[in-house]
């Protein structure tokens, strides 16, 4: 193994099984939970004591994020995905290509309840990329220009492995702070939604790790990738906007 992978894996993936590379991605997804619920974003959405008014600002900004890269992360994980080995058997090519057709609007929702929110759609729409979402779009781009199509597969898993545990957690606090069920539809469909999208694709990781002993270390290379820049770069950026708004009207 070249000694650079080892350095930045910290373990050499290339003889594990398909189950043992889902239970690594696991582990990492623990390890970035335990991160987020000390971050000062989690305290500032989630806690008693903090003020309703910026917990709703941060999670409208959130949405913002999400509509601002979500197109492009569509566009790229299906060429992404067309570039697998023709060797893949179908059935699997299927089950990937459909996760993304479920996928294909989630913009459009947060966009719904970023409008809820009072967020103007033409400014959702048009506004310039924040640096957090292109630099989320770019990494899904760059998978894509460099073919990396097994690395896909590891830097999905924080997306569907992040985001039901913790649209679970926040759900109830974020109705505490005063939020409507119309500006809620993204997180209430993700808390359920995404369960089943990280079951498929834990099944879906072990039979290409099985089938391709050169996916291991691209997989594991993905969700680091990915880890990188996702989520706490985005939410940041989003609470940083909230709070000058906060900061300004409560002046
Ligand atoms: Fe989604
Ligand atoms: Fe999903």
């Amino acid at each position: 193994m070249n000694s650079g992978a080892l350095q930045d894996l910290g373990f050499d993936p290339r003889a594990m099984s398909g189950d043992e590379i889902v239970q690594h991605l696991d582990l990492r997804i623990g390890q970035v939970l335990e991160q987020i619920q000390h971050s000062e974003v989690w305290r500032a959405v989630t806690s008693a004591d903090s003020p309703p008014e910026l917990s709703r600002e941060i999670v409208k900004e959130i949405y913002l994020e999400i509509v601002m890269y979500q197109p492009d992360v569509i566009e790229a994980t299906i060429a992404t995905i067309a570039q697998m080995p023709r060797s893949l058997p179908v059935e699997l090519l299927d089950d990937m290509l459909h996760h993304q057709i479920e996928e294909f609007d989630h913009g459009e929702m947060a966009l719904r309840d970023y409008v809820a929110m009072g967020g103007s759609e033409e400014y959702a729409r048009n506004r310039p990329m924040s640096p957090s979402a292109f630099s989320i779009a770019a990494m899904w781009r760059m998978l894509c220009h460099s073919r990396d199509s097994f690395a896909y597969l590891g830097a999905l898993y924080p997306f569907e492995g992040i985001t039901p545990i913790i649209t679970e957690k926040a759900k109830d606090a974020l109705r505490g702070k005063g939020m409507q069920d119309e500006t809620l539809s993204y997180v209430d469909f993700h808390s359920t939604e995404d369960k089943e999208h990280a079951r498929m694709l834990r099944e879906l990781i072990a039979k290409v790790a099985d089938l391709y002993p050169e996916a291991r270390e691209r997989i594991c290379y993905g969700l680091e990738y990915f880890l990188a820049i996702y989520p706490m770069p985005a939410w940041n950026a989003a609470m940083q906007r909230a709070m000058e708004r906060h900061l300004k009207t409560a002046a």
